[in-house]
């Protein structure tokens, strides 16, 4: 039995909760902390069991330490900002909790995601006895396992790797962000990046596009994004030569993004606004619709998985494992839609492979460096079944 502590109450950490609710006989209890503490008690009221609630600034060590110690959790399982990452790490480190989280620490006031601040914390955790799970969403996270599992059962070396994400779901609106509008667009106006044989290769945001018949869903335009599960699959997958991040976007998502852009509304640098200062990023965050606003209005599927080519016994050989959802099926379950269940599914199942011991042991890890079968198997059990196919080379 096992205490968990979530940080984050928004589309993610709603989907968290209710998942962890529902495996009560790993996670015996389940405190709840955010900035608005009347969002986790919105959150709480619809459970079928009781949790605590508690007001957090996750940029505040002592107060996060103080909370930790009041409530106890084995796990605390970070659903609220990337900008969070490192105080929360080091408040699990001073009160003797172990850490999940699933997006890698990124500066407020640099559009840089990268894995080395959060990699820098291995000796400490090591030395506690303490584990820092990384990257415990869907992409990074799934795909992570699905790579490990891969080259567990099914190859002897992955060559080439390409993740595909693919949202086909409509919400009825001129444009939104499926997750946090302010590091959505962070991280989609950033500079394309592939790893090819042993170096990073930079493109123009969004500049490398092409058509990709996605099962389930059919054909549709995929774009060419530097994603964070690059960097560590790129450590830690031995024989890789070439790995690639793509994600659909429609020309409408697209058409909106160029004029934001191009009248300075993703800027992330604070400029002057009536005697004061304002970062534009920001104020356009509080302009678009919420994203847990979608759940209910959200119609589709989601399709995100990873093609693989390889070697097994001397043979080339090509496949894909990947996973579908349905946006209404998510709502019906948990009041969210897919993009926040793709992501708090694997942030519970995170949570429960630290808190049962089957993937515990001390210092900092990405999914990849783990056992991915007790993984791939809590995803079939907890909603997010998947598929695997071999594919003609
Ligand atoms: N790996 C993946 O596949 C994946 C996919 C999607 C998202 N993500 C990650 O999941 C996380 C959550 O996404 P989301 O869509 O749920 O975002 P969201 O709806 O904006 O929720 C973020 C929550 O964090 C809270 N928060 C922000 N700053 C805080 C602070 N200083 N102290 C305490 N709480 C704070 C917010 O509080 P307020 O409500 O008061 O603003 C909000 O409740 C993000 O880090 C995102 O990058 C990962």
């Amino acid at each position: 039995m096992a205490r968990v502590l979530v940080i984050g109450a928004g589309g993610v950490g709603n989907v968290v909760v209710r998942k962890c609710a529902q495996v009560p006989e790993v996670f015996e209890y389940i405190g709840l902390a955010s900035r608005t503490k009347a969002k986790c008690d919105a959150i709480a009221a619809d459970l079928p069991r009781p949790i605590e609630t508690a007001a957090v600034d996750a940029e505040n060590v002592p107060e996060l330490v103080a909370l930790m110690r009041r409530m106890k959790p084995d796990v605390c399982i970070h659903v609220a900002l990337p900008y969070q990452d490192l105080p929360i790490m080091d408040a699990c480190l001073e009160a003797g909790v172990d850490y999940v989280d699933t997006a890698n620490y990124e500066p407020r006031d640099t559009a840089r995601f990268e894995y080395a601040w959060q990699w820098a914390y291995d000796e400490r955790y090591r030395a506690a006895g303490r584990m820092a799970l990384l990257g415990s969403g869907f992409d990074p996270g799934v795909t992570n396992v699905f790579t490990a599992w891969a080259l567990k059962h099914h190859f002897d070396e992955i060559h080439e790797l390409d993740i595909l994400d693919c949202n086909a779901g409509d919400h009825g609106l001129p444009f939104a962000t499926n997750f946090n509008p302010e590091i959505n667009l962070r991280e989609v106006t950033a500079r394309g990046r592939t790893y090819e044989d042993g170096r990073w290769v930079e493109t123009d945001p969004l500049s490398v596009h092409r058509t990709f018949d996605f099962p389930g869903i059919g054909p549709k335009e995929i774009y060419l994004l530097y994603h964070e599960e690059l960097e560590s699959l790129a450590r830690h997958i031995p024989g890789l030569r070439r790995a690639r991040f793509w994600m659909t976007f429609s020309a409408n998502y697209l058409k909106h993004l160029e004029v934001l852009q191009n009248v300075g509304m993703t800027r992330i640098d604070p400029v002057p606004f009536q005697g004061r200062e304002i970062v534009p990023i920001e104020f356009l965050k509080a302009l678009l619709p919420d994203p847990a606003s979608l759940g209910p209005r959200t119609k589709g599927k989601t399709c995100i998985g990873c093609w693989m080519l390889g070697v097994k016994d001397g043979t080339p050989k090509r496949m894909c494992v990947y996973n579908i959802c349905d946006h209404e099926a998510c709502y019906r379950e948990v009041k969210a839609q897919a993009i926040s269940y793709t992501t708090g599914v694997p942030a519970m199942i995170g949570g429960l492979l630290v808190a049962t011991g089957a993937w515990r042991r001390p210092g900092v890890f990405n999914m990849e460096q783990l056992d991915p079968d007790p993984f791939m198997d809590r995803l079939n059990r907890h909603g997010l079944p998947w598929e695997a196919r071999e594919l003609a080379v």
